[in-house]
C-alpha cells in the first residue's frame, strides 16, 4: 500500500489506511480548539480518536496534558498509536466503545468528532467498513450525540 501523508500544524498523519477516518476540517476545528482550551496537566480522553489527530495534537501543545484516545475501530486504534509515535508524543491508545475502558478513570476533558452523518436504514454507499462506523449517526445523524 502506498504511503500518504497528511500535514497540519507541524504534525504529520499517516492516513494511507482506508479503514480508518482521515482528517477533515471539523477535525481540525476540534483539535485547533482543543489545544486552545484544554489546561497544562489536564487528564483528556480523545473520544472516537480516527488516525489520533486531536489526542497527538493536544499532547503536543499542551505542556504535561497526561492523553488517552479510544476508538471502537481496531485499524483506527493501531493508526492512532503509529500516529504517535510518527509525532514523538505520548497518548494511550485504547480499543474501547465510547469511554467503556475509562469508566474508573476521573478524566478533565473528553473532546469527540463522533460520526453523525444521517443514514437512511440499510444504506451502503460502497464506503469500506471503517469509513462506515466512522460516519453512520443514524436516521438523523445523531445516534451518538442525543441520549435517548
Ligand atoms: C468522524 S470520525 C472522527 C475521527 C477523528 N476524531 C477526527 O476528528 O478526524 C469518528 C470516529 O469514531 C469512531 N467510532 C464510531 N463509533 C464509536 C464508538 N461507539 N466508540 C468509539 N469510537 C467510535 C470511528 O471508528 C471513527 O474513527
Amino acid at each position: 500500500m502506498k504511503e500518504k501523508l497528511f500535514y497540519w500544524n507541524e504534525l504529520k498523519f499517516d492516513v494511507s489506511n482506508q479503514n480508518v477516518y482521515p482528517p477533515k476540517p471539523a477535525s481540525l476545528l476540534l483539535a485547533d480548539a482543543a489545544i486552545k482550551i484544554i489546561k497544562p496537566e489536564e487528564k483528556v480522553l480523545d473520544m472516537c480518536t480516527g488516525c489520533g489527530i486531536v489526542a497527538i495534537a493536544i499532547a503536543k501543545f499542551v505542556r504535561n496534558a497526561k492523553v488517552f484516545a479510544s476508538d471502537i475501530n481496531p485499524n483506527a486504534v493501531s493508526v492512532a498509536k503509529h500516529n504517535a509515535k510518527l509525532n514523538k508524543v505520548k497518548v494511550e491508545v485504547v480499543l474501547s466503545d465510547l469511554y467503556n475502558k475509562f469508566k474508573d478513570n476521573k478524566l478533565d476533558v473528553i473532546a469527540v468528532h463522533p460520526p453523525a452523518v444521517p443514514y437512511a436504514p440499510q444504506k451502503d454507499w460502497n464506503m469500506p467498513q471503517g469509513m462506515k462506523i466512522a460516519t453512520n449517526g443514524g436516521c438523523d445523524g445523531s445516534k451518538l450525540v442525543v441520549v435517548q
